[in-house]
Parts: structure tokens; C-alpha cells; sequence
């Protein structure tokens, strides 16, 4: 059943439409919609993939998932909004953005600026490239009422951007269009407005008989943000408060039943995880019944998406131009509630905060095929430019995903299995039993964290995923490491670092032989830029023998990794942004060989 046509579709369009019977490539090209392909991008906000909020999305079934491809092991580097997205439109990981928390000193819309990346990220190359460029929903946190255009974002032929401090804000939004002033729109349902103004801008774009890439980006299913007081607080700005997400009226009443998947990490008998976790009480049944309903709240949230994809689909096919349109669907990082007794929320290294949907379809791609090769937010905007033939860019930390099932399965689990994971700052929880968290709004420019709950959430991390092996290895701040043997433990609760000098073993090997290679891998991650970042063990073995970690084990190498066991990732001190000093043992890097004064790495290791 489709639902509500809530838009006019057929609006008076020039006739611009492709021929629909997938011959346009043969014919005499009328339009550069027909020549090149267009994109559509739709980017969810904390959507998860482990507590199942897919299944909630028959429209994102229908159109995307037997319709496309799944990318089951899509991850992102750094698990909250701003530094995610920062990386997900430059290509770079947040240790090369330096965008590592959602405002400033460390992040945020005005930091992205300030960096010198409104002129270097996706939209930009885009238009250079002959494409027109549309956004609608939320870009950036701390992209705000007040400096929405000091500067604006570049490099969009039209937008209309959610604004601070009322993004978040379900019920009560501001949107700002192109050139013009903000524009509150209380008492409608945000989603809602990103689906007609996808709608509108959609329009414009088929209109405007350029190839286009249309981002839409709804906040469902985050948490809503909203004014608790008018004044109160530094400065007599208002006072924001966190509430489970708010759901469109005519999805209030669904999903009586959903409850969090009570897998064997949900609030466990004994704390799990590292660190500030350790502490984490076990949560009484009152706050396990207040974390189901903000679950059941996402996924009512997540309806009116599911429509507008609906809907998009809808359009695109009237349009004639379906066929011709990638349609890309993420989110920009996962979610935990209740797992190793965390209270709803992001920003940890576990699995359900970093692993999120990728569904693509589009011309030449897969109908309802899954791979698990293993992809991150930094191979998203090479990926795009691939797909719509534009040069790549060398200083790319990630690289282009292989779309089409013939070359998914051409390099299957060969080269594709590392995620580099870091993370700067602080943790909190979003529901009402992490109460100490809150905001204001200083100056409505930023949202500013008053009190926090979990600090020193400050680590790096590999996800490693290959042949016979499926590994979380991570180092905190407070020099803590923590090993997960995610084949027998994909819930992350036995850590086997404490037991590293055991007979335990990971894929036949032992545990300290695994580790010494992942130190060393965790080493060139940490400050890798282009190249290395894509190819890391190259700057381990120059030779370009080793490309995995399974090649790394091999018995030759034993005696190389031990040498390399005397420098290894360790923290000065925790910090909540990307301050060298407090980082430890660091190298730079000469190409693709580690130098350290200046000398290659054979001379000091
Ligand atoms: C998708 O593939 C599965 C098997 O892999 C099959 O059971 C299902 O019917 C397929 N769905 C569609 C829509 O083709
Ligand atoms: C909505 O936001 C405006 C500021 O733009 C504020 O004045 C108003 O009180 C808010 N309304 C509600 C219902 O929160
Ligand atoms: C590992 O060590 C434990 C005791 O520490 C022993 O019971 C067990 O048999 C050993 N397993 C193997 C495979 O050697
Ligand atoms: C956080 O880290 C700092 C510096 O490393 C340390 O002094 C402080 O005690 C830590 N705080 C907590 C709550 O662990
Ligand atoms: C990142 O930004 C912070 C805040 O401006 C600064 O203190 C730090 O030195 C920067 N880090 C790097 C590696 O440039």
C-alpha cells in the first residue's frame, strides 16, 4: 500500500524526462540527466542497525533493501553527529578534520569553517564537476540561527538547512533557505517539512535539467532537544532539555509491543565494557521501561521517513529519471540503549554505535544482494565520485566502495576489513535517567555541554574484520585496552586483553600475537592521512607483501612485531579534543614509510 500523497507530483515539469525502458543510454541524449547519473542521498540521524529499527521500514524494504544493495558492515569512524558527518563530506577522518565534538573549541559547524573546509568538501567538488547540488534537513550542529551566513555553506545551488538551537527540536523548527532569513515553523512536524521541501527541491533539480545530488537529512530518530526555560543559565540564554524523539501524530499509537532486543549485552548482570563503563549501575526495571519507550519512540519516528522514502520513490519514477538515480540511504552513527547498561546514546566504539545502514541502488547495482566487505563514512564521498566519473582526490583517507556485486565479490574480504575508530571528549546519555546532561544555547550559536556525565571518553580503536577473524581492539585515554573476539562474542562482554598472556587464542592465533600486530596497526592509523590511511600495512611493509592482517600473522613477521612492541599507542593524559600533547607516541610519515626524526622506520625501531 503506498501512502498519503501528500505532494503534487505532477507539477508542470519541462519535459525532461529520460525514456523509462532503461534504453536511454543507446539514444541520442537529449539532457545531461539522461548522460549522467543523479543521486539522492538520504542521511538519517542515529539510526542503528542493531536494535533492528530497519525492520520497522517496510517503504526502505520495498524500495531500498530488495531493490538494492546492503552494505551489512558499514561503519562510521567517530559515533556522533558532527565529527561523522564532517568526515562522511570531506573523505577524512576526524584526526585530519579535527572536527571531533559537536560545537566549539573542537567542532561543530563554525570549527568546519574555520578549518578551511567549507571550500573542500563534497558539494564543492560537485559543482566543479558540472553537478547541481540541493540539501535539505540538518548539515551541521552549531550551524545556527545566528551564523548561518557568516559564511554560508558552499556549494549548493539551493538549500534549506535545519538550524540550531532548534534542530533537534521535533515540533518547534527554523529552517533557512538559500539566501534568505530563518524561518520558524512551530507546531509542524519536522520530517514532515524536510519531505515537502525534498519534494520542492527535487522538483527544482529535475527542472533545472542539470545531473544533481539531493541530500536529505531528517533528524528522526534522534532525540528531541527543546527549550526547557526562556531565560535562565549563562547569560540568560534559554535552557535546552533532552526528551525521547517525538513521533508524527498518526504514528503515536504503533509498535505497542517493541521493546530494545534483549540480546546478551542488555543490561548484564556484570558490568562490561572499559573505563567509565565499569561503573555503570545496572538499571532498575523503571529505567528498562523508560528506555523501551524511547525505543518504541525512534521507530514511530522513523514512520514519517519511511513515507517520505516512499514518497522520493514515488517522484523519482513520475519523473522518469529513476532508473538513471542512485539512492543512497545511512545514517551518520549508531545508537546503543541499554547495552553493557548504557543509557540511550552514542559515542562509544561498541558495535551498535558505530556500525550503521548503507543501502545503495541505482543503475548496474544488485537487487536485494548483502555483502559484509567491510566499508566506512570515509569511502562515502570517493564512492560518489566514482560513481558519477569524477576524478578522485589523492588526500582521501577512504576509497571508493565497489557498488556493483561483480566487484563486491572481487574484493571480498581481500582488502576491505580495517575501520579506523577514534573518538575525543566526553559521553552522555540522552534519556532522563542520565539527568546531569544537559545544555544551553550561548548566543543561540552553539549548544554548549554544562554537565556531564562520562568523561574521558577519549579512545582509539580497530574494527577488524577478515578472513576467519572478527576483532574490536581499543586503547583509552586511560591507557586501558580492551580485545573482543566478535566471532564468539558479538556482543562485545568478554574482554580478552586481561587474559592475553592465556592459552586463549583468536583464529587459531594467540592473543598476544594478534595484539602485536594490531598495536602496530593501530599506530599508523592514529595519525595516517591519505594513502596510509587506505593502505596501512604498507607502511608497515613497504615491500607491499603484507595487506592484511592474516598476511601480517604469518611466522615470518614474529620478530619484526615483537621489536615493534616497545612503541606502541598510549595516552599522556585524556582530553577532550585532538591535542598532540596528550596523544603519546606519534610518527609522521614520509609517503608511505613511518619516519621519526627523519629517519625510516628500520633505522629505530
Ligand atoms: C530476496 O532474497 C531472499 C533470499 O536471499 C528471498 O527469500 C526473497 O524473496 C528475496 N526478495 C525479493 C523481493 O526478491
Ligand atoms: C518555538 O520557538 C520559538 C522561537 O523561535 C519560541 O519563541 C516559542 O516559544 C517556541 N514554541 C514552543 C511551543 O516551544
Ligand atoms: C588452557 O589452559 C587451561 C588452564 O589454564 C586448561 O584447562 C586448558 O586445557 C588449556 N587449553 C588448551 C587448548 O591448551
Ligand atoms: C580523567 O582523566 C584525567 C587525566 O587523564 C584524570 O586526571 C581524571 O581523574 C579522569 N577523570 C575520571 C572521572 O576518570
Ligand atoms: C585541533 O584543534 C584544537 C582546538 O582548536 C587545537 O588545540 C589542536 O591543536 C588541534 N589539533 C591539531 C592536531 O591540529
Amino acid at each position: 500500500m503506498r501512502t498519503l500523497h501528500i505532494y503534487s507530483l505532477l507539477a508542470v515539469i519541462p519535459v525532461f524526462a529520460c525514456p523509462n525502458n532503461g534504453q536511454y543510454q543507446q539514444q541520442a541524449l537529449k539532457n545531461a540527466q539522461c548522460d549522467r547519473p543523479n543521486v539522492v542521498f538520504i542521511l538519517t540521524d542515529d539510526q542503528d542497525t542493531h536494535l533492528n529499527s530497519l525492520d520497522y521500514m517496510p517503504h526502505v524494504k520495498n524500495h531500498l533493501l530488495d531493490q538494492g544493495t546492503h552494505f551489512t558492515k558499514h561503519y562510521c569512524t567517530t559515533a556522533v553527529c558532527c565529527p561523522s558527518r564532517a568526515t562522511l563530506w570531506t573523505g577524512k577522518q576526524s584526526h585530519n578534520t579535527n572536527i571531533t565534538d559537536v560545537s566549539p573549541p573542537y567542532g561543530g559547524y563554525p570549527k568546519f569553517v574555520e578549518n578551511g573546509f567549507n571550500e573542500k568538501y563534497l558539494p564543492v567538488w560537485l559543482q566543479q564537476a558540472g553537478y547541481n547540488t540541493y540539501y535539505t534537513g540538518k548539515l551541521f550542529n552549531a550551524h545556527s540561527v545566528n551564523n548561518y551566513d557568516d559564511p554560508a555553506p558552499a556549494g549548493f545551488t539551493n538549500s534549506d538547512f535545519l538550524l540550531d538551537p532548534f534542530t533537534y527540536n521535533y515540533l518547534n523548527s527554523t529552517f533557512q533557505r538559500k539566501d534568505e532569513q530563518p524561518k520558524s515553523y512551530e507546531g509542524r512536524y519536522s520530517t514532515d517539512i524536510v519531505a515537502q521541501k525534498a519534494q520542492d527541491l527535487l522538483h527544482d533539480a529535475v527542472a533545472d535539467g542539470e545531473p544533481f545530488f539531493l541530500t536529505i537529512a531528517p533528524i528522526a530518530p534522534h532525540g528531541n532537544i527543546y527549550m526547557k526555560e526562556k531565560s535562565g543559565g549563562v547569560g540568560k540564554e534559554p535552557m535546552l532539555g533532552h526528551s525521547a524523539p517525538v513521533s508524527a501524530k498518526r504514528h503515536e499509537h504503533l509498535f505497542q509491543d517493541a521493546k530494545v532486543p534483549r540480546t546478551e549485552n542488555f543490561n548484564p548482570e556484570v558490568p562490561s565494557g572499559a573505563n567509565w563503563l565499569l561503573e555503570l549501575p545496572q538499571q532498575t526495571q523503571e529505567n528498562i521501561d523508560y528506555n523501551d519507550h524511547y525505543h518504541r519512540q525512534r521507530l514511530r519516528s522513523l514512520q514519517a521517513v519511511d513515507e517520505l522514502v516512499d514518497n522520493i520513490f514515488i517522484a523519482l519514477e513520475d519523473y522518469g529519471i529513476l532508473e538513471n538515480t542512485y539512492v543512497f540511504y545511512s545514517s551518520d552513527n549508531g545508537f546503543h540503549i541499554g547495552q553493557h547498561r548504557l543509557q540511550p546514546g552514542k559515542s562509544c566504539g561498541y558495535e551498535e554505535d558505530i556500525n550503521v545502514p548503507l543501502i545503495v541502488r541505482g543503475p548496474g547495482i544488485a537487487a536485494n544482494y548483502t555483502t559484509d566487505i567491510v566499508t566506512t563514512h570515509t569511502d562515502l564521498a570517493p564512492t560518489f565520485l566514482n560513481l558519477l566519473g569524477i576524478p578522485t582526490r589523492d588526500d582521501f583517507d577512504g576509497t571508493a566502495i565497489p557498488v556493483e556485486r561483480e566487484d563486491i565479490e572481487a574484493v571480498a574480504q581481500r582488502k576491505r576489513e580495517h575501520v579506523a575508530v577514534e573518538y575525543w571528549g566526553y559521553a552522555g546519555g540522552e534519556g532522563i535517567f542520565d539527568s546531569k546532561f544537559s545544555f544551553h544555547s550561548i548566543e543561540y550559536h552553539r549548544l554548549m555541554v554544562i554537565e556531564t556525565l562520562h568523561e574521558n571518553n577519549t579512545y582509539k580503536a580497530i574494527r577488524i574484520a577478515g578472513a576467519g577473524y572478527n576483532i574490536y581492539y581499543s586503547i583509552w585515554c586511560t591507557n586501558e585496552h580492551e580485545l573482543y573476539d566478535m566471532s564468539v562474542d558479538p556482543g562485545q562482554m568478554h574482554n580478552l586483553f586481561p587474559v592475553i598472556s592465556s592459552n586463549v587464542s583468536i583464529a587459531g592465533y594467540p592473543l598476544s600475537k594478534i595484539v602485536s600486530r594490531l598495536d602496530s596497526l593501530l599506530l599508523v592509523l592514529k595519525s595516517c592521512s591519505g594513502e596510509v590511511c587506505r593502505e596501512p600495512w604498507k607502511s608497515l611493509h613497504p615491500a607491499g607483501d603484507v595487506e592484511t592482517l592474516q598476511d601480517a600473522l604469518a611466522e615470518e613477521y614474529d620478530e619484526f612485531y615483537g621489536r615493534r612492541q616497545a612503541t606502541r599507542v598510549e595516552f599522556e593524559y585524556c582530553w577532550n579534543g585532538y591535542v598532540p600533547e596528550a596523544e603519546g607516541p606519534m610518527w609522521e610519515t614520509d609517503g608511505l614509510a613511518f619516519v621519526k626524526d627523519g629517519l625510516p622506520w628500520y633505522d629505530w625501531v
